[in-house]
């Protein structure tokens, strides 16, 4: 294919690029404007969620949704070893204490039995964290949760729309976080959202998104927090309303795209693919991705490289936090092993798989993964 093939091509509707133009035509172009309030209703509702709170991107939803706990300094926050470093950053920048879990090799999610066995009397919080369009099963973590009055803080960012057990994914945490970031399976090219049903944590997050400024009128430079500014933009917000209305073609899209990869993908024997169906969901993919066996002999950045020849763009999985050279650096995870995590992060690359893509491209990649497999 002469084509190059990107790891992620999104998808703009034309009402979305309507929606864009009108906040552009009526002036409105930073966060004080019209759509981030609409924007934040319409998602939240769509999360089952009293509150949305809109932000810049899916780091700052975890930066502000851990702040306003107010926890103590060093307080066990735990978290997936393998997941984006935005959330070891969120607990870190915070003065609180990350707790690893490691994943489960089918799920490819944080193993629920490893996670209830880090709970410990210093644990505050628990980030779950959806990975590559599968959820965590949650059932049991969120009832000793409750139980322990632990709080749970769901990262929802690569499951948008996604069904846990009939509820959707987003529902279940104190406070939900997402990222719109142009591979997300609704994007306002950067943007995040924090969702809640807790007045209390609602107000905090508004504040800290946007400086804690003094909410006094003559007082306004007066501020009330050390915050930040994490706002989104009415333009964002403005595309972000359009994307939230196209939902389900989006979702019956990349269900599509994963399908067609997983049925062509699943009978062979040198991969391994992360489960399409478990009792409690269905996977929305939100990246394809693929794991080397072992014992094959094969080198996962010699089968990117040779990809990368045919015009097909691939990326390396999150690297999991305990190899993560920064924070060797601070001796955070010193000696700690994580295995699973270890083995997906060396092994795993994901293929291009945005809701640009088109049937024959999926194709052509298949046909040429398996090629390079043989
Ligand atoms: C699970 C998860 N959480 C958070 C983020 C961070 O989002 P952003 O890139 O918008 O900061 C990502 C980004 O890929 C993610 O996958």
């Amino acid at each position: 294919m002469k084509k190059f093939l990107p790891v992620n091509v999104p998808k703009i509707f034309p009402n979305e690029k309507k929606l864009v133009n009108k906040a552009l035509q009526s002036n409105w172009i930073s966060s004080n404007g019209p759509y981030v309030k609409k924007f934040e209703n319409n998602f939240s509702k769509y999360n089952n969620k009293k509150f949305g709170i809109a932000v810049s991107n899916g780091t700052a939803a975890l930066e502000i949704a851990l702040k306003c706990l107010n926890l103590k300094k060093n307080s066990e926050i735990i978290i997936p070893s393998f997941s984006i470093i935005s959330t070891a950053l969120a607990v870190i920048k915070n003065n609180l204490k990350p707790i690893l879990v490691d994943v489960d090799l089918n799920t490819w999610n944080m193993s629920v039995d490893e996670t209830l066995k880090k709970i410990s009397n210093k644990t505050k919080a628990i980030i779950i964290t959806h990975i590559y369009g599968l959820p965590v099963d949650l059932d049991k973590i969120i009832k000793i949760a409750k139980k322990k009055r632990i709080i749970i803080i769901e990262d929802a960012a690569e499951v948008i729309g996604l069904k846990y057990k009939k509820k959707i994914c987003g529902s279940f945490g104190d406070l939900s976080t997402f990222s719109f970031y142009a591979n997300k399976h609704i994007t306002t090219g950067e943007g995040g959202m924090i969702c809640t049903n807790n007045k209390k944590y609602y107000e905090k997050c508004i504040s800290l998104r946007n400086l804690s400024f003094s909410k006094s009128y003559f007082d306004r430079f007066n501020h009330d927090d050390i915050g930040w500014n994490y706002r989104l933009t009415n333009l964002q917000a403005a595309l972000g309303c359009g994307q939230l209305k196209n939902i389900k073609w989006i979702i019956k899209r990349k269900r599509e795209i994963g399908d067609l990869y997983y049925n062509k993908l699943k009978n062979n024997k040198k991969i391994i693919l992360q489960t399409n169906k478990t009792d409690y969901a269905n996977n929305i993919y939100w990246v394809f991705g693929v794991v080397l066996k072992k014992n094959t002999g094969l080198s996962r950045n010699k089968i990117m490289k040779k990809l990368l020849k045919f015009n097909i763009d691939t990326r390396p999985f999150f690297l999991t936090m305990n190899k993560q050279k920064i924070f060797t650096k601070l001796k955070l995870f010193k000696n700690l092993k994580m295995p699973n995590s270890e083995y997906i992060s060396n092994n795993g690359f994901y293929l291009p798989s945005g809701l640009g893509i088109k049937n024959k491209e999926i194709d052509y990649v298949v046909k040429t993964l398996l090629k390079t497999l043989d």
